[in-house]
């Protein structure tokens, strides 16, 4: 291990440093065969490996993918704690010189601030072209490693090791990288392939319950795009998900993967077909922005956008009502919300446009048929406003009191950019 440790810089009153970690309990890998789910991308292809217990073997399948024995470690405060010891000790058995990198947790992490000190880090440790990076940790630190990996020496091999359900099921496959900027979230970032993802699905066993029920409205968002036999699935397993149970948490992973890379490998830079990963998203990112970022979680906000944008296709008549219910039903099983109060139909479609604009004013949306298949159209103020109309009265701001299962927003919070 390296013996310059620990780092500890002060950065805007936060610390980058290392903090002592406990061990993780010892993981059973007896009887689950190991998933593999290519994706192809040419000259980037990668695997992503699914496999319970696999942080205990982190550094064996590592050799593969560098000559440097120098690996940085970035991860978070939360995720640190229960999980870098075991990562560090894979890596020194297996000969690497790891160097943890440890961020403060959550979304205001995502700042090129944070970059900055990543990038220091790795230039006083002397990194090369060829020392790879591991993301270890949620969507926040995949998202900003992947990015300091495509920058650094204009680019040096990283492995995403997610440890959210939104990341294991989404933000590590695919190679969007970023970070947010006051102005917007996602702003500034590139398109940066990892070299693997490796998904031990025992990580989501200390993930917050909040955390876990709002990644399963991006599992449900899969079977909605792309396989109505995946979404019979989770109609019928939704309880043994909530419960963590172990073959059916591995299917939905490993599904949610297949359809993903599957995306992912025919439109890498979201020309066309990948925007139909962002069903659910254009209503979804609205309340987010909506909200400052601070009432809703980024699940739970898709979860209503997965209702809502179904509900909104029938009424353009491109699905009938009994997709709508099923969506709106698996949802609300799964323990999400799935209607927003207190937005004005001004606020909303405002926010709408700052994700997805187009010129003239439209929004491109993707819409269901029906399970299984959706389109991508553009959407007219009046069609919204008519639909929003039909379901709250002219102009309509609900009632100012919370409803259960209605998530308000705040009346003053400006919409902020939202690049998927
Ligand atoms: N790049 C992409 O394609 C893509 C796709 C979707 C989302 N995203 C981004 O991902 C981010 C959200 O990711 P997220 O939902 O994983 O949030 P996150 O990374 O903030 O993690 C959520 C919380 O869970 C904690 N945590 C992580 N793993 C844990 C574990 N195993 N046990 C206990 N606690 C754990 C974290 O410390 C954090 O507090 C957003 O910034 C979003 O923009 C990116
Ligand atoms: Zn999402």
């Amino acid at each position: 291990m390296n013996p310059g440790l620990p780092i500890q810089e002060e950065s805007d009153g936060r610390l980058i440093g290392i903090i002592s970690g406990q061990e993780r309990p010892s993981l059973s890998m007896a009887g689950v065969a190991e998933q593999i789910v290519p994706v192809t991308l040419g000259e980037r292809s990668y695997d992503i490996v699914l496999h319970p217990g696999l942080l205990a073997t982190v550094g064996d399948r590592l050799s593969a993918l560098t000559t440097s024995p120098k690996i940085g470690i970035v991860t978070d405060r939360h995720v640190a704690n229960r999980y870098l010891q075991g990562t560090l000790r894979s890596l020194c058995k297996a000969g690497y010189d790891p160097t943890p990198i440890i961020l403060p947790p959550g979304e205001r992490t995502k700042t090129l601030s944070t970059i900055a000190k990543i990038l220091d880090a790795l230039a006083r440790h002397k990194f090369e072209r060829q020392s790879l990076l591991l993301a270890l940790g949620g969507g926040v630190i995949g998202d900003v490693t992947g990015f300091a990996a495509a920058i650094y020496q204009r680019g040096i091999p990283f492995v995403q090791v997610p440890t959210t359900l939104v990341a294991q099921v989404d933000s590590s496959v695919g190679g969007k990288t970023g970070v947010d900027h006051r102005l917007g979230k996602n702003l500034i970032g590139a398109f940066y392939q990892p070299r693997a993802v490796l998904i031990d699905p025992l990580t989501l066993r200390t993930l917050p319950r909040r955390e876990w029920i709002a990644g399963l409205a991006e599992v449900i968002k899969y079977g909605i795009i792309a396989d109505e036999e995946f979404f019979v699935f989770l109609e019928q397993e939704i309880p043994a998900l909530l419960k963590l149970d172990e073959a059916p948490v591995i299917h939905a992973i490993k599904r949610s993967c297949e359809i993903k890379a599957q995306v992912v490998a025919a439109d890498e830079r979201e020309s066309d077909r990948r925007r139909i990963l962002n069903y659910g998203h254009t209503i979804g990112h609205a309340l987010e922005s909506l909200a400052g970022y601070r009432g809703l979680i980024h699940g739970e906000a898709v979860g209503i956008g997965l209702v809502q944008e179904a509900d909104l296709a029938c009424h353009m008549g491109l699905c009938g009502r009994d997709v709508v219910e099923r969506i709106r039903s698996l949802v609300q099983r799964a323990g999400l919300s799935e209607q927003v109060s207190q937005a004005s139909f001004t606020s909303l479609w405002g926010a709408m446009q700052h994700d997805k604009k187009v010129a003239g004013g439209r929004v491109i949306g993707v819409w269901p048929v029906r399970i299984g298949e959706v389109v991508i159209r553009p959407i007219e103020q009046q069609v919204c406003a008519a639909w929003f109309q039909s379901k709250h009265g002219h102009g309509s701001r609900p009632s100012s009191g919370r409803q259960p299962g209605k998530h308000p927003v705040r009346r003053k919070a400006r919409a902020r950019r939202y690049i998927s």
